[in-house]
């Protein structure tokens, strides 16, 4: 099949930066506390419903992996930039990390417990998300608990370097309320909310969804 082009200007574009990437960004250790706070009731709720296997989708490194694997889940990762999957395979060898496409995983219908989709969805044209979200839901076991966590925002940009290195993708932002009735159309119900304004852009903020699969979804 085809690489769209969103796809192969995200995998390019991480394959460059990956180093320098996990030099320069904050591990979950170092995160702001909302943000831990918020992966640690994510791990909660996945294991007060039963555990299972949890994805995290656009893995990185595989920090926050390792850090949700620390607390208790059974987490693996997937990254489409293959020089992400081989840190996180260096660092973490003990964890699964698998080099693919969030859009088009290789899991069977209803298998996860939990899915972590954690500053790597907004790369995905807006266009796109539905799909992505209907591919969330497909792999979610009924009741079981995706956390997006990223940017929110109303623009599209496309810049030229990060991480000190050129780079081609583009990041397309979307406002809450419009994840949120994207979310809605897939099938989830959001349950949690938390946003934080971005103290470097006040058109921006931080923002995570807690959402939950239905639970007849699919009966
Ligand atoms: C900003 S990084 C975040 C990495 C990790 N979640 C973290 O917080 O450290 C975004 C990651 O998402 C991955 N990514 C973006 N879109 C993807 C897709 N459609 N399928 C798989 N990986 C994707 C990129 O390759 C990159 O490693």
């Amino acid at each position: 099949m085809t690489e769209p082009a969103h796809l192969a200007a995200v995998r390019v574009s991480y394959d460059t930066v990956a180093a320098d990437y996990l030099r320069l960004v904050v591990p979950p250790e170092g995160m702001d506390p909302v943000s831990r706070a918020v992966l640690g009731a994510f791990a909660e709720l996945v294991r007060e419903t039963g555990g299972g296997e949890v994805a995290d989708l656009g893995c990185g490194p595989g920090r926050i992996t390792a850090y949700l694997h620390n607390l208790g889940l059974s987490a693996f990762g997937v990254d489409v930039s293959g020089a992400m999957i081989a840190l996180a395979r260096q660092a973490y060898p003990g964890l699964r990390f698998t080099v693919g496409s969030m859009g088009a995983l290789e899991v069977a219908d209803g298998s996860l417990g939990g899915i972590l989709a954690w500053y790597s969805v907004h790369h995905t044209p807006a266009e796109q998300l539905p799909a992505l979200f209907a591919e969330f839901a497909r792999v979610l076991a009924p009741g079981g608990h995706l956390l997006l966590g990223g940017h929110a925002g109303d623009e599209e940009r496309h810049p030229t370097s990060a991480y000190g290195h050129p780079v081609s993708y583009a990041s397309y932002l979307l406002p809450v309320g419009r994840l949120v009735e994207l979310l809605e159309q897939a099938g989830f119900g959001v349950t949690a909310r938390v946003e934080q304004p971005n103290t470097q852009n006040a058109n921006r903020s931080h923002v995570c969804l807690v959402a939950r699969r239905a639970q007849d979804a699919g009966a």
